[in-house]
């Protein structure tokens, strides 16, 4: 059945929804986007997911969409026409089209295009990987040095994806000098003990919002949290690790390139971390 998605103002039959060829998201990957997830028909952490974009916007001198003030209400109709129980909406803004190709801006006069689209995935709160874990390989990260705007230059992430299938795994964590990024679409955690290891904030990662709401939620049930650095070697010897993001809330990882995390099997705070942060989502959905 063919969805209804949002294209700067209206609400159109995906297969009548079009953008320019001079788009500049089209030809520079000039754009920035959020994903959100549903959950009950509830959109979660949508109040992260708007300041994070409104902070993409403004490290690229985009403007904002004339929209951007109504996003919760375009996000809440799109669930609603295409009735989405669980599931993901994507947002993008681009800085529009000037009708041709140029490197510079365009100026002011060009608006911004903005797409939203929702993506029905029934199921998605119970993920068949959240109990057998995911298996991940190291690659190099060689992605752009403007990691914290959620941009969509989103060739080297599905490179890395590719390169974790060929290998028969799930996923890729990134490495760049001798320490984890993150993941391909995901932040990367590991645990010792009661502790838990993720990468601190800085142009390196996204700032993902999964991210700061796991992260309170584990101070609030008195685990250790430390925002440092990691190696794949003290990943392999840590006793669990996972991943997080908007798509996927938090799935354990079970294998590092080839070798077992822990006992190989889904660790228990993974496991509860994920337990709290979709309760806690779906108690406060918009
Ligand atoms: N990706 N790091 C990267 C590189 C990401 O692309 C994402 C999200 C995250 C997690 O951020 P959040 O918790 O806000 O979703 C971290 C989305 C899901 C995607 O590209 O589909």
């Amino acid at each position: 059945m063919s969805r209804t998605v949002y294209v700067n103002g209206d609400y159109l039959p995906e297969e009548d929804a079009k953008i320019s060829i001079f788009d500049r998201s089209f030809l520079m990957a000039d754009g920035v986007y959020e994903v959100t997830s549903v959950l009950g028909g509830k959109i979660i952490d949508f109040a992260g997911h708007l300041v994070r974009l409104e902070r993409s916007l403004n490290e690229l001198d985009m403007q904002k969409p004339e929209a951007f003030d109504d996003l919760l209400d375009i996000h809440r109709e799109l669930v609603r026409l295409n009735d989405i129980d669980e599931g993901m909406i994507y947002l993008q803004v681009s800085r529009g089209s000037s009708g041709d190709r140029d490197f510079a801006y365009p100026s002011a006069d060009v608006k911004p295009t903005l797409v939203l689209f929702t993506q029905s995935k029934p199921g998605l709160a119970d993920s068949p990987a959240a109990k057998t874990g995911l298996k991940i390989i190291s690659i190099e990260d060689q992605r752009w040095g403007r990691r914290d705007i959620k941009t969509v230059q989103l060739l080297y992430p599905s490179m890395g994806k590719m390169m974790a299938k060929a290998a028969g795994c799930d996923d890729a964590w990134m490495v760049e000098d001798g320490a984890v990024t993150e993941g391909t679409s995901n932040n990367a955690y590991i645990v010792k003990g009661n502790t838990i290891i993720t990468r601190h904030l800085g142009n390196e990662i996204l700032s993902g919002i999964t991210r700061a709401a796991v992260l309170r939620f584990a101070k609030e049930a008195q685990m250790k949290v430390e925002e440092r650095s990691f190696t794949i070697d003290e990943a392999k010897s840590a006793d669990e690790a996972f991943i997080t993001s908007a798509s996927t809330f938090v799935l354990p990882v079970v294998e590092l390139d080839g070798a077992a995390i822990g006992n190989g099997t889904p660790g228990p705070i993974a496991a509860r971390l994920r337990e709290i942060y979709l309760e806690e989502s779906l108690k406060a959905g918009v």
